[in-house]
């Protein structure tokens, strides 16, 4: 396995919609080893969740998994998950207030509103169809995942700017509401 360089904020593969996986690439050898990667390179940088696109292939595949997460020590646990083709549709209209960081947006946090309850449609590393609905923080996660499989970055979601912070800053200040936030959020959906 190998740990692949993180494109940064400014790189146009950020930027491009991603192309759909076909199965037959999927099965291949070098696919697999590709997913290997991406979730090496997601632990190593101790990522909730790691775009293909954000690794400089520009495929519509991510990985997300938070256990345990120095950066996110307030998230609740998401097994392993690999989407392949995501599709996400929201369950209903209501959303709420997300922080969010990113790997490719060095030292950088904003409110973000997100769908509380998102229904995801994929394919698992191995081709098998994921049905599945996400609530809660978590589908915070999926969100902003799935986003940059289409070009975007939570920035272009980030509706006033006076919420960007520092990681520093977001400890000083804003940490502790968030995460009071984020205890109701958990209480009420488990996720
Ligand atoms: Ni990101």
């Amino acid at each position: 396995m190998t740990i692949r360089k993180i494109a940064q904020i400014g790189h146009p593969v950020l930027r491009e919609p991603t192309r759909e996986v076909t199965p037959d690439e999927l099965r291949s050898a070098e696919m697999q080893r590709f997913i290997d990667d991406l979730v090496e390179t997601m632990r190593d940088a101790s990522g909730a969740g790691l775009a293909a696109n954000q690794v400089y292939e520009p495929v519509r595949m991510c990985a997300i998994e938070v256990v345990d997460n120095p950066r996110y020590p307030y998230k609740p646990r998401i097994p392993l998950t690999v989407l392949v083709n995501p599709v996400l549709e929201p369950v209903s209209d209501e959303t709420f207030d997300n922080y969010e960081g990113c790997l490719s947006v060095p030292n950088l946090r904003g409110v973000v509103p997100r769908h509380v309850e998102v229904r995801v449609r994929a394919l698992d590393r191995h081709g098998e169809p994921i049905d599945r609905v996400v609530r809660g923080i978590s589908a915070g996660t999926f969100q902003h995942e799935c986003d940059h499989l289409d070009g975007k970055v939570f920035l272009d979601r980030v509706r006033d700017t006076r919420t960007l912070c520092t990681w520093a800053e977001f400890d000083r200040f804003h940490r502790e509401p968030f995460v009071e936030r984020v205890r109701a959020l958990v209480a009420r959906y488990g996720e």
